[in-house]
Formats: structure tokens, C-alpha cells, sequence
């Protein structure tokens, strides 16, 4: 399949063009680089053998750019990873978060539809789910309150695109719901390449371990969990690559609208992650106990079995694979793609 890759530049979109051409597919990416570099897809192509990676470099919100690349180009499904993401940013700037993903999310639908591709997989998140009312978390936990205007995005899209559906039996629409993405592809060549002050705790510890920041702060150790500090479901980016291409194959065959957790299945605490890396590595990573970090709950890991009965799809990578290759980018790429 020829597939439009929206945000194709960035940390989960980079990974997923790999798996893609590995599988035979084609791709075009569209981003308009607020948040990456060309030089991910410079490296993506040089991982897969070929020239270029097509790319074309637009904001899913102008119409008229994102409607030029749809006339010159035959798809057969939009893997739509556009979007900003960092959740503090979004309780400062709603507005532009809203923007961004919503109005471009919005156009981007339009336009699809305008030009008869009506096969989308979304970037979803676990963030969706609130505060879960149960753990492990299955497709069939209700939708919570989300507690900031990032993850609202999210959920809002989901509702968009599920009612676009509803309405037009011809989309065929699966919202991926992610749970914590880290690790890199195990060349060392990409990975993830955040803006400043890293948000999330995998960069956060990369970056204390080549020696950029002095320490590591862990958000809290009083929660209601084996050692106090807060469990996730952390997951290999390429087993979540592997998950959008799992996905393509269902939409091929008609699939209607569908929601699959994507995660491991697995909860690491923020200090077995800190000691796997350690012990793994070989390298140390001091930290300080911090208070609790605003909107943060104790305990998020999934339930991933709807992906393998459905999509055939499981996780491979474990925690010390994911650990390795998150170090293998950061110390091969200090700077990351600068
Ligand atoms: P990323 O920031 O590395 O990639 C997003 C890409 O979208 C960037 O290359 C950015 O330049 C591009 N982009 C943003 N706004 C755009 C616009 N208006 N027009 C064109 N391009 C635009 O983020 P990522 O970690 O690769 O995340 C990909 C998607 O997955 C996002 O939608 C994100 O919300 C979602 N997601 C990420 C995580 C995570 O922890 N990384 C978890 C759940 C969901
Ligand atoms: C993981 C754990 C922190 C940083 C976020 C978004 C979610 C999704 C994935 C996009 C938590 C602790 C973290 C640090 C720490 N993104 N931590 N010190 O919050 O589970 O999820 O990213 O959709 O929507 O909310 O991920 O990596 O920020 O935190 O102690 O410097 O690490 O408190 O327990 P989170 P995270």
C-alpha cells in the first residue's frame, strides 16, 4: 500500500516508516518539522537502502498545501501521527494545542475524504482513559476525565473520527492507544529527540547519563505501588511500529472502526526502570525524590490482548532491550539529530 504518514519526521512516525518499507509498503511523509528534523528521514533511508524517503514539508492545517500533496499522490491509508505533545505545554498553550490537533486533524479528515481516502490509524493514547477504573487496562474501560488539554485532544479525535464513521460505513478508522513509547531502533541511527527540558522519564534518564543533566527527579514516592514510585506500561517503539503495520493489514480488509490498547502489558515503577537502565548499561543515574508531578496517577499498564486476538500483534521487546537502545541512541547522538 501507498501510505501518507502525517508527523512522518518525528520519534514514533521515523520508526514506523522503517517497518513499513520492511513490509513492502510505500509511504509520503507530511510534516512541517515543528517538532523534528529531516534529517530522522535522511536516516530512515539510509536504513532501508534507498535514496529518499518522499517527503513534503506542510502543516496538516493548510488545506491547500496538505490537498496538492493528495493530487499528486495515490493513497491507500493516512498513518496520522501529526500532533504536538507535550502535556505541560498544553495546560500553558490550549488554544494552540487545540489548534494544532484538532483544527489540523479536521482538515486533514477533509481532505481525505475529498479525495477518496477514507482508511485512517490514529495516534491514541492511554492518556484517554483518565484515571482508570481498572488495571489492567482493556478496550472496554470506559473513557475518563483527562487532565490536561493534550490528552483531551486525543479523546476528542477519537470521538470525531468514531462519529465520521458512524455516519460513513466506507471509513475505515483504528484509534491505536499507546501506552509509554521508549527505546530506539537498534542501529542507534534514530530515536527520540526532544526540545529542551525533557518531559518524559526515559529522555530525562538518557540525558542524566551522558552527563547533560545532573540528576534525575522521580515524581513522587508515596503512591499506592510496590516501591511508591509511579507504574507504566513501557513499550519498544518498534514493537509499536510493528503495531501501525499489524493495523494496515486490518484496515485493508474493511475493518469499519476499531480500538486497540498497544503496550506490553507489563508495569515498570519509575525506579525499576532507573535500576534495569543502570544494570543494563553499566552507567549510574543519581536521582532525588521530588513531590508528586501534577496529574500524574500512581498505576497505568494495559491489557494488549485485543491487539494479538485481532491484529495478530504482540510486543517482543522487553525492558532491558528497550533500556539498551534508548542508550545506544543517546550516546551515539549526544545532540541528538543537530
Ligand atoms: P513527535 O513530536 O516526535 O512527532 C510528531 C510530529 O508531528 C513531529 O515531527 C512534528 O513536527 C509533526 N507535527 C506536529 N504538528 C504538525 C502539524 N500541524 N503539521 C504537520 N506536522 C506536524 O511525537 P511522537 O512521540 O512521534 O508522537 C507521534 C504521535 O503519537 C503524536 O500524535 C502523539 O501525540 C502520539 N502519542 C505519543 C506518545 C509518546 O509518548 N511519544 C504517546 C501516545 C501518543
Ligand atoms: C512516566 C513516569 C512520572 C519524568 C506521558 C503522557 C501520556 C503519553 C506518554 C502522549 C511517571 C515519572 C517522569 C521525570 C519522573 N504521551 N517521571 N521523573 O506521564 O506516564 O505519560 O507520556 O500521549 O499522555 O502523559 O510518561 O514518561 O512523563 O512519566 O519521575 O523526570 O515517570 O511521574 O510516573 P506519562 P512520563
Amino acid at each position: 500500500m501507498n501510505i501518507l504518514v502525517t508527523g512522518g519526521a518525528g520519534f514514533i512516525g521515523s520508526h514506523t516508516l522503517i517497518e513499513l518499507y520492511k513490509a513492502g509498503h510505500s509511504a509520503v511523509v507530511v510534516d512541517n518539522l515543528c517538532n523534528s528534523s529531516q534529517e530522522s528521514l535522511r536516516r530512515v533511508a539510509a536504513i532501508v537502502g534507498i535514496e529518499h524517503i518522499p517527503f513534503c514539508q506542510v502543516d496538516i492545517r493548510d488545506r491547500d498545501g496538505l490537498s496538492h500533496v493528495f493530487d499528486a499522490h495515490h493513497f491507500d491509508a493516512c498513518i496520522h501521527f501529526a500532533g504536538l505533545k507535550a502535556v505541560g505545554e498544553s495546560v500553558e498553550k490550549p488554544w494552540e494545542y487545540y489548534d494544532n490537533n484538532i483544527s489540523g486533524t479536521l482538515v486533514l479528515l477533509d481532505v481525505m475524504r475529498q479525495h477518496g481516502c477514507k482508511n485512517i490509524i490514529f495516534s491514541s493514547s492511554a492518556t484517554a482513559y483518565g484515571n482508570p477504573q481498572q488495571i489492567p487496562i482493556t478496550e472496554q474501560c470506559p473513557k475518563g476525565q483527562c487532565s490536561n488539554p493534550y490528552g483531551w485532544t486525543k479523546s476528542m479525535l477519537e470521538q470525531v473520527m468514531s462519529d465520521m464513521q458512524k455516519a460513513d460505513p466506507d471509513w475505515n478508522v483504528v484509534l491505536l492507544r499507546y501506552f509509554n513509547p521508549i527505546g530506539a531502533h537498534p542501529s542507534g541511527l534514530i530515536g527520540e529527540d526532544p526540545n529542551g527540558i525533557p518531559n518524559n522519564l526515559m529522555p530525562y534518564i538518557t540525558q542524566v547519563a551522558v552527563g547533560k543533566r545532573p540528576q534525575l527527579g522521580v515524581f513522587g514516592n508515596d503512591y499506592d505501588t510496590p516501591d511508591g514510585t509511579g507504574v507504566r506500561d513501557y513499550i519498544h517503539v518498534v514493537d509499536l511500529a510493528r503495531g501501525h503495520v499489524a493495523a494496515l493489514k486490518k484496515i485493508g480488509q474493511g475493518s469499519g472502526l476499531s480500538v486497540y490498547n498497544l503496550g506490553t502489558g507489563h508495569g515498570y515503577s519509575v525506579l525499576e526502570v532507573v535500576h534495569a537502565f543502570e544494570r543494563v548499561n553499566g552507567v549510574s543515574v543519581p536521582y532525588v525524590i521530588k513531590p508528586r508531578r501534577a496529574g500524574d496517577i500512581a498505576t497505568c499498564y494495559s491489557d494488549p490482548s485485543k491487539a494479538l486476538d485481532e491484529l495478530g500483534w504482540r510486543a517482543q521487546y522487553g525492558i532491558e532491550d528497550m533500556c539498551r537502545d534508548s542508550w545506544n541512541w543517546q550516546r551515539n547522538n549526544p545532540d541528538g539529530y543537530r
